[in-house]
């Protein structure tokens, strides 16, 4: 049945500097304040990069709007030059955290494996992580998409199997991103939602029963898109890349869901 709750996560990725993340967020403070106050089912998370994360998180503390990591590292702490982890997030502030996103599986190289412990390091840091899976172009056409789902989440069974404890009852965000989407302006059929969300929350009831996972969907999602997509009632909200960095755009497709 579909959860009542609907999470829309902005995905600022490399877009801003630090100036541009502030004005932006201080330019807006009042209008996501109030476009979460007329939506209390909608959780609107925000990810700046890492360098704005504290400043974006000490400005909407309280104000009911969520501040998320856009990547965390798979280790607790130590000799890890150039890497965040997910307990710095935490104590600068941030709730959630991206992680997978199909950027850092090809530009930094992330395995499925090295996926999975950073989701672990997240739920040990309290964060609730934002998992991102899906398949590519080519994969897609070889009708490859539900053999590399699972390639992708097999990963994340196999290392919780042993721990479920760190997933009871935590928030579990899992967004389909298939990367052919991803800033192309096109999205999926009807059809191929239905069957990919269909057999998600399958193997999510029979693999991974402990948490309470949210699915999203994220790739081309803009006030122009959102009606093809908002259809599916598994899906529980949406990963907006290019449409976050203009409110307005942003403010339609939380309305139009
Ligand atoms: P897009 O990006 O909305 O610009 O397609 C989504 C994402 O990469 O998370």
């Amino acid at each position: 049945m579909k959860a009542q709750k609907q999470f829309y996560v902005a995905n600022w990725k490399m877009n801003w500097d630090f100036d541009e993340t502030v004005t932006f967020i201080t330019q807006h403070y009042d209008d996501f304040r109030e476009l979460g106050r007329i939506h209390p089912e909608s959780q609107i998370v925000l990810c700046p990069s890492s360098i704005a994360l504290a400043q974006a998180a000490a400005v909407f503390q309280d104000s009911g709007i969520m501040i998320g990591g856009q990547d965390c590292a798979d280790h607790h702490k130590g000799a890890f030059t150039g890497q965040v982890s997910a307990e710095q997030i935490k104590t600068a502030g941030g709730a959630f955290c991206i992680i997978g996103h199909s950027e850092q599986r090809k530009y930094a190289g992330s395995t499925n494996v090295v996926i999975a412990h950073k989701c672990e390091q997240a739920f040990l840091a309290d964060l609730t992580p934002i998992l991102c899976i899906g398949e590519t172009k080519e994969q897609l056409q070889q009708g490859k998409t539900s053999a590399v789902l699972e390639e992708q989440l097999k990963s994340i069974v196999d290392l919780f199997a042993p721990k479920t404890y760190l997933l009871h009852d935590k928030q579990f965000l899992i967004a389909y991103e298939p990367v052919w989407a991803i800033g192309t302006n096109s999205v999926p059929t009807q059809d191929h939602l239905d069957f990919v969300y269909g057999w998600l929350s399958n193997f999510i009831k029979k693999q991974l029963p402990v948490a309470q996972i949210f699915l999203l969907y994220g790739g081309s999602v803009s006030p122009q898109t959102i009606k093809e997509i908002k259809h599916n009632p598994l899906i529980n909200g949406f990963l907006v890349g290019g449409a976050s960095l203009d409110f307005q755009e942003f403010k339609k497709i939380v309305e139009c869901t």
